[in-house]
């Protein structure tokens, strides 16, 4: 062990003895970061009948900067084990962050392909162009502790027409031979995929570039390929793309291409760009299949660099930001349709039976499913969240400043609404409708435990389940 892994450790236990159960905002039934800042979910697997969950951590920092690899495991995604911080920006190859990246499990071992950053000092470097290394590396972990690391890609081994921006390797097994995704920005600012290919999972060559044929952001994120369906799916975190209308409203988009022929060839085409969430906060999701097939996907429930725009009230407690509920993925008509993980349903307690028209106050952890709506809805949280479907469109709206920490509006058209089914923890709504067709997901910030909600339609059915905590241990 060197002596900046040391140092490393020590700072995190250190940071993590700061105790936030007290917080009004910390929620119960989502993986948080112990402390500090949390990004994307990272090494999603099942390994030896276990879930394993990594997140992107500053443990040492509610606003982010050097990044970790945190560690939860579970075996039924409800009680859950924090294992610590198991990846550490502590070598030359990553000593300005482990970024985010993804486990491949094959023989009873885990594999975990993650980027070294590393920003070079002493020049007047832009680190777009220059300055930057992004490291592909491997480090095998045993389920619990990384048992070595080793660097199997630097810059020089990227196509040269890309920036230093390369990151985010999704590997996995296809046919004896193990394929790779990076995510990378080139020198004329357009986001692309980049394939890579090996035959013992540590001698890697570039096999394709995927890329849409028209530019589609400066820069793409958290690559995922994966088929679903019989459908090839190729999922990005687009950066610089443009607002349309309600499309692509937030700072930067998450969402995914139906991806026909084939990829490992130049013979492929990207369909239509659809976002995977709605909602003020989401980001660079990663998909896993578990041992029963399910294409299980968990995002980022925030977004970074959403400041001056909103912000999180959080911050000044010493933490920010959390994952989203896992979300099971299915196509229905050619689109991605998510449900939230079925293993939640062992959270409900008993059913409360919620008329319409008529104003609740309760404890402000629950799920609540709407169902035969009838025209147009809306719903009231906290008196001035509304949650909306009026003339053919779904509205997200804060009508206070406080309660939504300066988010505003999100809105997708849609040519019905029968079902809205949402899950609410103290400080995030998520709402499935129509089964998972849209999914919007926030952060909001009301004063207290209980909250007002209400729901007006003339003919729904509402059940509404207080919901348990997760055990974390
Ligand atoms: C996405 C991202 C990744 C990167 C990581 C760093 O949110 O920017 O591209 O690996 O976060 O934390």
């Amino acid at each position: 062990m060197n002596s900046l892994t040391k140092h490393l450790e020590k700072s995190i236990k250190l940071a993590e003895k700061n105790n936030l159960h007290n917080d009004l905002w910390r929620l119960s039934f989502h993986l948080m970061p112990p402390v500090g800042w949390l990004n994307d979910p990272n090494g999603l697997c099942y390994f030896k009948g276990e879930y394993h969950i990594f997140f992107q951590y500053s443990p040492l920092n509610a606003n982010g900067e050097l990044k970790f690899w945190g560690h939860y495991k579970s075996k039924d995604l409800i009680n859950w084990q924090y294992l610590g911080v198991p990846l550490l920006p502590d070598q030359p190859f990553d000593c300005h962050g482990a970024y985010s990246g993804s486990a491949l499990i094959e023989d009873d071992k885990m594999y975990l392909y993650y980027t070294g950053n590393v920003k070079y000092t002493g020049e007047n470097y832009d680190y777009i162009n220059n300055g930057r290394g992004s490291n592909t590396i491997l480090a095998t972990c045993d389920g619990n502790v990384i048992t070595s690391k080793k660097c199997l890609l630097t810059n020089d081994d990227y196509p040269k027409n890309l920036t230093c921006h390369v990151r985010d390797p999704k590997v996995w097994k296809e046919d004896n031979q193990y394929y790779m995704v990076l995510g990378a920005r080139t020198k004329d600012d357009k986001g692309v995929v980049l394939l890579y290919n090996s035959l013992d999972k540590i001698n890697w060559t570039l096999k394709n570039i995927i890329e849409s044929k028209n530019t589609f952001g400066y820069m793409w994120e958290c690559p995922d390929l994966f088929k679903l369906d019989n459908e090839t799916i190729l999922m990005i975190s687009p950066q610089g793309v443009e607002k349309q209308g309600y499309k692509y409203e937030n700072i930067y988009q998450s969402g995914y291409y139906i991806l026909d022929g084939d990829y490992k060839t130049s013979n492929y085409t990207l369909n239509e760009f659809t976002e995977i969430d709605r909602g003020f906060d989401f980001y660079a999701p990663q998909t896993f299949l578990d041992n029963n097939n399910r294409r299980i996907l968990a995002g980022w429930l925030g977004l970074p660099d959403i400041e001056p725009f909103y912000t999180n009230k959080t911050i000044e407690n010493g933490w920010q930001h959390a994952l989203t509920i896992p979300r099971v993925l299915n196509i229905v008509d050619k689109k991605i349709y998510q449900q939230p993980i079925e293993e939640l349903k062992n959270l409900r307690k008993d059913k409360l039976n919620i008329k319409n028209n008529e104003e609740y106050n309760l404890d402000c952890c629950f799920e609540l499913l709407i169902e035969d709506i009838s025209n147009n809805i809306t719903i009231t949280l906290a008196d001035n969240a509304i949650i909306q479907y009026e003339n053919n469109l779904f509205t997200l709206k804060f009508n206070n400043k406080d309660l939504g920490c300066g988010r505003t509006s999100r809105s997708v058209e849609l040519n019905h609404c029968n079902k809205i089914q949402l899950f609410v923890d103290y400080s995030s709504i998520e709402i499935f409708i129509n089964d998972g067709e849209e999914v919007f997901s926030t952060r909001f910030y009301p004063t207290e435990k209980n909250i007002n909600i209400k729901i007006n339609n003339s003919t729904s059915k509402n059940s509404l389940w207080p919901l348990d905590s997760f055990s974390i241990i």
